[in-house]
C-alpha cells in the first residue's frame, strides 16, 4: 500500500504533521522534491521539530526516510536538522537515505538566490535558500549531484568549471565579492565522508521495497498552487509539487500510487509574492495570523491570510488525483462570529492560474462555532457549526474530509 501527501494551497498547510501522524502504519516516508525551502513541523508532547529536508515521517522508529532524486540537497542544512533529531533517537541516521541522484546545493546558489531577492528587481519572496538558483543549473546541465561527491578528481574539475562561471556573474553583473574555490571543495569533501553511507540509488531501494510489500508514504514539500507547471507562475517554486512529482522526484512508476490525501488548511494563507484572490487584509485576516501562529517556520516571515477558497481545492485536488481531504486547522477558526468560505468567482468559471490576480471571489457566510476544540477526538463531538463547516466544505470542493486535526499536537485528529 502506498499513499502520497501533497498540499492544495500555496503550501504550509500542515503537512508536517499529517506525514507523521499517518507514517505510524508505513515503513517508508519518500521525499520526491523540494529542500530546505520547507518548512514541515511536528509538534510532540514537550518540543516542536522542524523539519527542512529529512521526510519527517522518521520520528516513528519503524520508518526509514528517503531523499529522493527531484529534491536539491544542501548539506549544511541536513546535518543541523540530523543532530536535533539525534537529541530524540540518537539512531536515527541509520534510517536516513540520501538519492546519489539529487542536486547539491551550494554557497554560490544561496548568494545568487539572496542577491536576486535583494538587490534586484527580480523578487518573488522566495525562501532564499538557493533552491531556484540550484534547480536551474540542474536544468541547465551543469548541476553537481550527490553521486559526484565520490569521485574527488570529478568533483574539482566541475566545482571549479561552476565556481568560475558564478564567479563571473556575482562580479560582473551582481557587483559582488567572488567565492573561494579551495574552502568550497574541503567542505563538501568534508561532507562527503559524512555522507557516503546514507547515499543509495533511491529507485533500486523504493522498487525492492515495493517488491516486499512495505507500505510508502510519499511526501510533497510545498503546495499545488506553488508547483512550476501548474502553480501561479512566476511566483512558485521550482520543482514539481503535485502528485505526479513523486514520480519523477523517486524514480518510481505512477501505479505505484494507490491513494492520494491533499491536505487543506481549514482557511489559506500564502507566504511570498504572488496572487492570492482570498486574501483578507482586515482584521479578520490578522486574528486569523495571530491565532494560527501564521509565520513561516523556514523564514520567520508572517504569512498572508484568508478565507477558505472551495474553486482552489477544486482545481488542485484534479491536477493532484485527490481523493481524501486532511483537512488541518479548524480550532483556528474558533475565534471567528461568522465564517467566510469563497465558494466561485463571479468572473471565471473555475480557479485560473495564470489570471489568479483578476478572480472575484463569491463568499457565502456561515455562523462560527465560538468553542474550544482542541481537545476533541470525535466528529461527534464537534459543535453543530463545526461540523456545518465540515460539510460546507465537502459539499463545495466534493471530496470527503478523512480527517481533521484539531491542534498541533500530534494527537489532535479527529479520524471521520
Ligand atoms: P523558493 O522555493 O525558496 O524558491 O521560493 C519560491 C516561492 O515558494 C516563494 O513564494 C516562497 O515563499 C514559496 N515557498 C517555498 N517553500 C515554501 C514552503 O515550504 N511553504 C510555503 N511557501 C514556500
Amino acid at each position: 500500500m502506498s499513499i502520497a501527501v501533497v498540499g492544495l494551497q500555496w503550501g504550509d498547510e500542515g503537512k508536517g504533521k499529517v506525514v507523521d501522524y499517518l507514517a505510524k502504519d508505513f515503513d517508508v516516508n519518500a521525499r520526491y522534491q523540494g529542500g530546505s525551502n520547507a518548512g514541515h513541523t511536528v509538534r510532540l508532547a514537550d518540543e516542536q521539530v522542524i523539519f527542512h529536508q529529512i521526510p519527517c515521517g522518521v520520528l516513528n522508529r519503524n520508518v526509514i526516510g528517503v531523499i529522493g532524486a527531484g529534491c536539491v540537497f544542501d548539506p549544511q542544512v541536513f546535518f543541523d536538522e540530523l543532530e536535533n533529531l539525534k537529541k530524540i533517537d540518537p539512531h536515527i541516521e541509520k534510517r536516513i537515505k540520501i538519492s546519489r541522484f539529487c542536486h547539491l546545493i551550494f554557497p554560490y546558489h544561496i548568494l545568487i538566490d539572496k542577491i536576486r531577492e535583494e538587490k534586484t528587481k527580480q523578487k518573488i519572496g522566495t525562501t532564499k535558500k538557493g533552491i531556484g538558483v540550484a534547480y536551474e543549473d540542474k536544468y541547465a546541465r551543469v548541476g553537481m549531484r550527490m553521486g559526484d561527491l565520490f569521485d574527488r578528481e570529478l568533483f574539482e574539475k566541475k566545482l571549479r568549471m561552476n565556481i568560475s562561471r558564478k564567479n563571473l556573474v556575482l562580479m560582473e553583473i551582481y557587483h559582488a565579492e567572488p567565492l573561494a574555490e579551495s574552502e568550497i571543495y574541503n567542505k563538501y569533501m568534508n561532507y562527503a565522508e559524512r555522507l557516503k553511507h546514507m547515499v543509495v540509488d533511491d529507485t533500486r531501494f523504493l522498487s525492492e521495497a515495493m517488491h516486499d510489500k512495505k507500505n510508502i508514504i510519499f511526501e510533497g514539500a510545498q503546495g499545488a498552487l506553488l508547483d512550476i507547471n501548474f502553480g501561479t507562475y512566476p511566483y512558485v517554486t521550482s520543482s514539481h509539487t503535485i502528485t505526479s512529482g513523486a514520480g519523477i522526484g523517486l524514480g518510481v512508476p505512477p501505479c505505484a500510487i494507490d491513494d492520494v490525501i491533499g491536505v487543506t488548511k481549514a482557511y489559506t494563507t500564502r507566504v511570498g509574492q504572488g496572487p492570492f484572490p482570498t486574501e483578507d487584509n482586515s482584521e479578520v485576516g490578522q486574528q486569523l495570523r495571530a491565532s494560527g501562529h501564521e509565520f513561516g517556520a523556514t523564514t520567520g516571515r508572517p504569512r498572508r491570510c484568508g478565507p477558505f477558497d472551495a474553486s482552489i481545492i477544486r482545481y488542485t485536488a484534479r491536477i493532484n488525483g485527490v481523493k481524501k481531504l486532511f483537512l488541518t486547522k479548524l480550532d483556528v477558526l474558533s475565534k471567528l462570529d461568522t465564517i467566510k468560505i469563497a465558494v466561485r468567482y463571479s468572473n471565471a468559471e473555475e480557479f485560473d492560474p495564470f489570471h489568479a490576480d483578476k478572480l472575484r471571489p463569491v463568499y457565502e457566510k456561515i455562523p462560527g462555532f465560538c468553542k474550544d476544540i482542541s481537545h476533541m477526538r470525535n466528529f461527534d463531538d464537534l459543535p453543530a457549526n463545526a461540523k456545518k463547516y465540515v460539510t460546507f466544505i465537502e459539499h463545495h470542493t466534493g471530496l470527503e474530509v478523512s480527517y481533521i486535526s484539531v491542534g498541533a499536537q500530534r494527537e489532535a485528529v479527529i479520524t471521520k
